[in-house]
């Protein structure tokens, strides 16, 4: 394919993100598998999303569940066959939907042959495929950096008496962006998988790609697992490296493109999406995921507050006007939003309702993790020592080595591990929830998932019905994809509220956070809109002057321009 316009389907696109591992099992050993997938793809097409995102399933000694990649051109034997995988995606394009894959090209796996032969010796092909840098003189590491999911991001290979560097796990050594040869293998095995038929990527940590070559030491008030961000987020060739990467490749194919970008703020997101600079089409940004972070990062008890919610949300949105956002609650790193940002008793189904019909009435591309459209809630894991992540295993010993107290670290796993939304999809409520006739790789004692898929298609008031719905709006409303952002209540702590316009069309969400009944004024020029969704029957809702907003309520008002 050659240099083509681009449409830019994507941005009337709802995102389904599967976690491969945890969807569907089609043959008995306790991993879910491509066939699986593809035998639930009417599910996914009767909800109306659009494009399906799957995790890695690449070749990995799954170290850190696939983002440790072994062959970039095979699929694990635990997920199938590259037929599998080619029937897959025909499958998929059958279904009305288009698949997206994710690109892990920060870091490998050290089983990479390219890793392999790198750490043999210091002049070889692939010497240089890797981040090598010599001891320091007392014979230890090049500089202070953490990693996420060790003490220090470096380890002494003797066989070049050197240390390479990895910003994830030790078996997930960084590429070298710097060398021009490394590059160019990404871009030949990315135009493998778009020559295969796919349909965008979903790029992990890609603002990391980019160090410093002097790989300075981090201010040391920096937290250890995560103070390499100093020298290799948003890194001095970052946007060289992205422009030449879809000069390459991006700009032959018609497909769409969302970064991770950790360490990012909204400033910087407009150079990574801007259309005019070809880089990418949006990035999930981290703002909202940070809110409730405590001394152990993401494994806190604090609660997000309503106002700082709505900062971050209206500050993404504004800021991106010429770029695109990436609407998300939740995905594989994350706990389940109606636990984090909703009521998951009393309210679940209200509250799970509230957070999609706040999220994807925004501007941008929503995307949807498995499972948020049943409501699920996180889950309770009897015993620490059932957590698998790996990410959860290192602060378990951490915080036990600072002395926590066991009820303490249960309950920030409960609310934070990101065991939590990879635990086996729930269908039915048959044997493991009909996900395996096996044992689940994730295997949680008395797992009891509050719902599952084949109930809520049967209540037409469940979670999943709704999510349809607002599916469907998006493609009813041209407002929902293309009208312009307003947030009009930004100091009410338990509303909150925004307007989307076009030239011809007006939308006005309100949401409440509440467990109370709260009584809520729209503002004047905002009242009289059509109700076109709510979360509640329409009954007992006041139009008027004053409206009184039941917990988790949810209203969208419509109205055209006169
Ligand atoms: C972000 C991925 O989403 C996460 O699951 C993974 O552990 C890290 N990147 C490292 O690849």
């Amino acid at each position: 394919m050659s240099n083509m316009k681009h449409s830019e389907w994507w941005k009337d696109s709802v995102v389904y993100q599967i976690y491969p591992q945890s969807f569907q099992d089609s043959n008995g050993d306790g991993i879910g598998d491509l066939q699986g997938i593809i035998s639930r793809l009417p599910y996914l097409e009767k909800l109306g999303v659009d494009v399906l995102w799957l995790n890695p399933i690449y070749k990995s000694p799954l170290v850190d569940n696939g983002y440790d990649i072994a062959d970039y051109y095979d699929i694990d034997s635990r997920y199938g066959t590259l037929d599998d995988f080619k029937e897959l995606l025909e499958q998929v394009h059958k279904h009305h939907m288009r698949l997206i894959m994710d690109l892990v090209v920060n870091h490998t796996s050290d089983q990479n042959y390219w890793f392999q032969e790198s750490k043999k010796s210091k002049n070889n092909d692939y010497s240089d495929f890797y981040i090598w840098k010599d001891p320091k003189s007392d014979g230890s590491a090049p500089n202070n950096w953490g990693s996420t999911f060790t003490d220090s991001a470096w380890e002494y290979v003797p066989e070049r008496n050197q240390y390479y560097l990895h910003l994830f796990a030790k078996e997930q050594p960084d590429l070298n962006w710097e060398n021009p040869e490394v590059r160019k293998s990404i871009y030949k095995m990315m135009r493998y998988w778009f020559d295969l038929g796919i349909d965008g990527f979903r790029m992990d940590v890609i603002s990391l790609l980019s160090k410093l070559q002097d790989f300075p030491n981090a201010p040391d008030d920096l937290p250890l697992h995560k103070n390499y961000y100093y020298g290799s987020s948003n890194g001095p060739r970052e946007h060289e490296f992205l422009q030449e990467m879809y000069q390459e490749v991006f700009s032959k194919y018609d497909v769409m493109t969302v970064g991770e970008a950790a360490n990012t703020n909204s400033d910087q997101a407009i150079l990574y999406t801007d259309p005019q600079r070809n880089e990418l089409n949006m990035l999930f940004q981290f703002d909202h995921m940070h809110l409730d972070y405590g001394k152990y990062g993401k494994f806190s008890d604090v609660r997000f507050k309503l106002s700082d919610l709505r900062r971050v949300m209206t500050d993404w949105q504004d800021k991106l006007v010429d770029g695109w956002n990436s609407l998300y609650w939740s995905n594989h790193d994350q706990p389940r939003p109606v636990t984090r940002f909703g009521n998951e008793k009393k309210y679940r189904v209200q509250s799970a309702k509230m957070l999609g019909t706040l999220l994807h009435m925004m501007k941008g591309t929503p995307y949807i993790y498995q499972g948020e459209e049943l409501g699920l809630t996180n889950v309770n894991f009897e015993s620490l020592d059932d957590y698998q992540d790996i990410e959860t295993k290192k602060i378990i010993a951490e915080m036990r080595e600072a002395g926590e107290r066991k009820e303490y670290i249960e309950k920030v796993c409960y609310l934070k591990s990101r065991d939590n939304a990879r635990t086996p999809f729930p269908w039915n409520n048959q044997k493991n929830n009909g996900f395996t006739t096996g044992i689940p790789w994730l295997n949680v004692p008395n797992y009891n998932p509050v719902t599952n898929a084949l109930d809520a298609i049967e209540d037409k008031d469940s979670v999943l019905h709704y999510y349809q719905n607002l599916i469907s709006l998006r493609k009813k409303y041209q407002v929902v994809v293309d009208g312009s952002y307003s947030n009009f209540n930004s100091d009410d702590s338990d509303v909150y509220g925004y307007t989307r316009a076009n030239a011809t069309e007006q939308l006005v969400v309100i949401c409440s956070f509440s467990n109370e009944k709260v009584n809520y004024e729209i503002p004047s020029d905002l009242q009289g809109g059509e109700l076109i969704l709510s979360n509640y029957d329409r009954v007992n809702l006041h139009l008027g002057n004053k409206i009184v907003l039941r917990p988790y309520e949810a209203a969208v008002y419509y109205r055209r321009s006169k």
